[in-house]
């Protein structure tokens, strides 16, 4: 039932971004054919929204570089969003003024609190995940425009993760905008010297999942059943998650799907920070053998 419900909201989704584009079409010929009748007599109508923008906010130039594709891939404007304080120039300092701020509830100040969104349809919202979802700015952001019958589709960058629950809080808080599946990606990936051509490919096939209206569910399709670990698999764990200890990961069991390489689907026990112990999927790449170490594509939070 969730899941039906799930695709026939992307179902509507996509129907609102064909009809978008329909109406980009018909509304580019219906100008022209207005301009002609224009010069002869009646104004032309205004027309349509139909454009789209990147609202982002990023500290580091992670979700810069994101965004950065994200708007040539969609040939949209974007908007930086810029903090009127920013946040402490070391890690340590802003864990602490973030921790300040979600505590409290006081969201910081934007230069730009407001842009002129009017005129677009479609959102594309970036932002690093700080704390498990977006980063304050974005909080304000939020509290500051409405995005009521807009499609907005999320894209973060992250440490381990946070894409899932982060759009899925995005959800809860603009009810009425469409909120789309959202796309993730570690800084550690694009942050690499091969990450901007990395991610593009990755966004690429992020837009054709939104196209053909894939949701979470379907995004995991494609693997085989769970299964018992061998000492292969626990080598290509310990591999993938050498610099993540914090996140205290053990993994229970597993499942792979053959790609161009294997991606491989770990359950595993996490008490992340030596907290409580919970359970979490994490997604590793292991590329073809001769190209290269597996890679921790993101702990599912
Ligand atoms: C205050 C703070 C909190 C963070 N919290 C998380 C987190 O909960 N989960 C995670 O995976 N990464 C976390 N990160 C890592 C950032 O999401 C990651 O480094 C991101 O790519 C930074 O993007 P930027 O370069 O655009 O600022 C945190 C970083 C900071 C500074």
């Amino acid at each position: 039932m969730f899941r039906k419900l799930n695709l026939a909201v992307a179902a509507l989704s996509m129907l609102g971004m064909s009809a978008m584009l329909a109406a980009c079409n018909e509304q580019k010929s219906k100008t022209e054919v207005k301009k002609d009748v224009a010069e002869v007599a009646t104004p032309a109508p205004t027309p349509a929204p139909t454009k789209s923008v990147v609202v982002y906010y990023s500290q580091n130039g992670a979700t810069k570089k994101l965004a950065g594709i994200f708007a040539n891939a969609r040939n949209a404007e974007t908007v930086e969003l810029k903090l009127v304080k920013p946040y402490p120039s070391t890690y340590d300092s802003t864990i602490a003024a973030v921790k300040v701020q979600r505590d409290s509830k006081q969201w910081p100040a934007l230069e730009n609190a407001k842009p002129e969104l009017a005129k677009y349809d479609t959102v594309y919202l970036g932002y690093p995940i700080m704390f498990g979802s977006f980063a304050p700015p974005i909080y304000t952001f939020l509290d500051s425009n409405d995005l009521g019958g807009k499609v907005v589709v999320p894209f973060c960058t992250y440490g381990s993760g946070g894409r899932k629950a982060s759009a899925a809080e995005l959800k809860t808080l603009e009810p009425n905008a469409n909120v789309t599946l959202a796309y993730g990606i570690s800084n550690k990936r694009i942050t690499a010297e091969n990450g901007a051509e990395v991610a593009a490919k990755e966004v690429e096939g992020f837009f054709a999942d939104l196209e053909t209206g894939k949701t979470e569910e379907i995004l995991l399709g494609g693997y085989s059943e769970q299964r018992p670990l061998t000492a292969e698999d626990s080598a290509v764990f310990a591999e993938a998650t050498k610099d993540y200890a914090y996140l205290s990961l053990k993994p229970l069991s597993v499942a792979t799907q053959i790609v161009a390489g294997t991606n491989y689907l770990f359950v595993c026990e996490m008490k992340a920070f030596g907290g409580p112990a919970t359970q979490t999927n994490v997604k590793i790449f292991k590329p073809l053998p001769g190209r290269g170490a597996a890679e921790l594509i993101v702990v599912e939070k």
